[in-house]
């Protein structure tokens, strides 16, 4: 396994550009189930995450090729609908083939992908949503085994909790099926957008882009799609903040700022200069920043997904800040290993207090999932001293080269062999 040294308390200088976002990737992966033909899906990130999801897709007989950042999937030849525990169990998003599996070929046989380090994710919704359209569904020795007599029925959805691959799945069941879904509660994060305006480019009948209530009208088939991944909302997040903490300024490229309503009015209140141009954000820090509160909701609310990275900042604001994860039930593991580099974090339940301190030490910490790794070396870039961050196959899920966009911003890092 590889480990990152950062050498810290080095101001950040430069530019980064902002790659395709993973989690609209992996839907639009997912979606070319859908129907034959060569598909199209430009600004596609490199990414741990997204060549799973390929090999997933190989294995049902897809073949694809990628061309810089434009990825062209054919699946004509698909003749197996099975998603083996192997591959769900590295990525939960492997669920995603439910729904395409279940329009396409009527059948399916999907690995419960199993809890993760931040909470035990299940997929009730996507099963629940799935069954209201007609399909049979079992677990059996840990696969649901779906199929449907002969097509997919239009049924109302409706979700306690906004589920994102939750809305995507059912989406992805729905353009197919015969008569009209109704989906209450969807989700409305930027991805579910980028997989409606995929699915429409493709012949699907879709209303309700953007909002929380989706009504498709099912087809009888669809044509291949070409679509291009919105920039990572979460990676430019990620940048702004890396930049907040260590110091310095960056302009952050091909990103959409638009993606991004709460996290930017949360940084500007904790006195961080933003600037937005387009697809541009020049971020800057002139005086240590004051302490804020969040609390992490659905979109458009405070991203879950930046909480862990915020909190690395508010741990060098002046003042006292209340960071609540109401998304997942497991997601502080990063405040142990901030402690442990001199932040004083208190956990009360699903809130944390940080006590903003006036330096970070460099200590050897270890990644236990996606977002506390990056959080961890965002908190590595501001901290006197060496940070040694094991474990980090968890980042090069989500972050394309990672290291090479720090490093072009003046950081001192590096990978190592563990
Ligand atoms: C997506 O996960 C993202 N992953 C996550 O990003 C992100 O944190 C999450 O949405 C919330 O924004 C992808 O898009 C691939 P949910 P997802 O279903 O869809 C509960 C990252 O770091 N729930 O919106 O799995 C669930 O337990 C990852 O990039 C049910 O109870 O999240 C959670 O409390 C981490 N039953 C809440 O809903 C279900 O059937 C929201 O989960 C489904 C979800």
């Amino acid at each position: 396994m590889d480990k990152l040294i950062i050498e810290g308390a080095h101001k950040l200088q430069g530019e980064v550009r902002i790659s395709g976002a993973k989690n609209a990737a992996l839907p639009l992966i997912a979606a070319t189930l859908l129907t034959p033909g060569w598909h199209v899906i430009h600004n596609v990130p490199d990414l741990r995450d997204t060549r799973t999801i390929l090999a997933l897709l190989e294995t049902l007989g897809a073949e694809w090729k990628k061309e810089g950042t434009t990825l062209l999937i054919n699946t004509d030849s698909l003749n197996k609908f099975e998603a083996s525990y192997d591959l769900v169990k590295t990525m939960r998003a492997s669920i995603l083939v439910l729904g395409p599996l279940l329009a396409r070929l009527g059948k399916a046989r999907v690995s419960l992908p199993g809890g993760c380090a931040i909470g035990a994710r299940p997929i009730d919704f996507h099963l629940q949503g799935l069954n209201n359209m007609g399909a049979n569904l079992a677990l059996e020795d840990g696969y649901v085994e779906a199929s449907v007599v002969t097509r997919l029925m239009g049924g109302t959805v409706y979700f306690d909790i906004p589920s994102v691959t939750g809305t995507e799945n059912i989406l992805m069941a729905a353009v197919l099926a015969k008569g009209e879904t109704v989906i209450k509660n969807a989700a409305r994060e930027p991805e579910v957008t980028n997989l409606v305006d995929m699915l429409t480019s493709m012949g699907a009948r879709i209303k309700g882009r953007d909002s929380d209530r989706l009504i498709i009208r099912g087809v009888k088939s669809l044509k291949p799609a070409v679509v291009t991944t919105i920039p990572d909302r979460i990676e430019t997040g990620t940048y702004l903040i890396a930049v907040g903490t260590a110091g310095g300024e960056a302009n952050v490229t091909h990103c959409n700022p638009a993606h991004l309503p709460a996290l930017l009015e949360k940084l500007r209140a904790s006195g961080l200069s933003i600037k937005e141009s387009g697809d541009s954000i020049l971020v800057s820090r002139q005086a240590r920043v004051q302490s804020i509160d969040i609390k992490t909701q659905p979109y458009p609310g405070f991203p879950t997904d930046l909480q862990a990275q915020l909190m690395s900042l508010m741990s060098l604001a002046n003042g006292l800040s209340v960071v609540s994860e109401t998304i997942f039930e497991n997601r502080f593991m990063h405040v142990a290993e901030l402690k442990r580099m001199g932040a004083e974090i208190k956990i009360n339940g699903n809130s944390a207090i940080i006590k903003g301190i006036e330096q970070l030490k460099g200590a050897r910490v270890m990644a236990t999932d996606l977002r506390a790794s990056a959080s961890l070396v965002v908190a590595g870039l501001a901290a006197r001293g060496v940070t040694e961050i094991s474990r980090i196959y968890h980042l090069e899920r989500g972050y394309e080269d990672m290291v090479g966009k720090l490093q072009a911003l003046g950081a001192k890092v590096h990978k190592e062999k563990e």
